[in-house]
């Protein structure tokens, strides 16, 4: 890993600008928690004001969602869509709105393409409509740029598992089911980079590092490019 931390910060220093919104996707295992929180510290020795968040989460509402939905009580796959778009709409309003319009960066662990995956793809829920759905939860706050860790769901849910197990915590509804819904997910994600401009594939096979190593360099040329 040849990462020259000084050196990237002044790059960072010298863009115009960066986007304000940016989001790690990927399936369970692939490194979202890590990264966000890595990329978190980074931005703040650049000089940002930085927020790192998770959806689920982060708000009291969002974290009691969470609660539920990692806990073992039956819900049915509607209702389930329903409290991630709970959790989504009090992030946006409480946290990611306010803090979008002081200039704050905000990370965040999943959001919108993780409900379109999951509950989309995995589950198959209303393709029509879901995207409305969304849309009605987050008012159209979405972020400005993805980065997508992409890892083979069976090495992916090891590592889900190891730390499950460091931290003695149950494996969740996602984490215990068949490997080819967790195929399904990394196909939707696969193709969601595919086709659009601002979310990115990054091979998160690699060590902790050299993938954060690839973030920063995307996260660098996105933004020369786009401001
Ligand atoms: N590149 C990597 N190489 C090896 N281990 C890693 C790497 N990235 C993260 N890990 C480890 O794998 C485990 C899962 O990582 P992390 O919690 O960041 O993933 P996640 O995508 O947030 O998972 P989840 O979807 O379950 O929240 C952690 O124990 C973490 O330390
Ligand atoms: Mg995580």
């Amino acid at each position: 890993m040849d990462f020259d931390l000084k050196e990237w910060i002044s790059r960072i220093k010298s863009l115009k600008d960066i986007p304000r919104f940016i989001a790690f996707e990927g399936i369970e295992g692939s490194g979202k928690t890590t990264q966000a929180k890595l990329l978190g510290s980074f931005l703040k020795k650049c000089g940002f004001n930085v927020k790192v968040v998770r959806d689920p989460g982060f708000t009291p509402l969002g974290e009691k969602i969470r609660k539920i939905l990692k806990s073992e009580v039956n819900i049915d796959s509607v209702s389930e869509l329903f409290l991630f778009l709970a959790a989504r709409r009090q992030l946006v309003v409480d946290v990611v709105r306010p803090a979008l319009r002081k200039g704050i960066v905000v990370i965040t662990d999943r959001f919108t393409n993780s409900t379109l995956a999951y509950q989309g793809r995995g589950r198959g829920l209303m393709p029509e409509t879901l995207p409305m759905l969304c849309y009605i939860a987050t008012g159209g706050v979405e972020p400005e740029l993805t980065f997508v860790l992409d890892i083979d769901p069976e090495k992916g849910l090891q590592r889900a598992k190891k730390r499950s197990e460091s931290e003695k915590s149950k494996e969740d509804r996602f984490e215990a089911q068949d490997i080819q819904f967790h195929r399904r997910i990394r196909e939707f994600y696969a193709e969601l980079a595919e086709n659009s401009e601002n979310v990115f594939i990054i091979d998160s096979s690699q060590d902790i590092y050299s993938v954060f190593a690839d973030v920063v360099s995307k996260l660098y040329e996105f933004s020369k490019e786009k401001f």
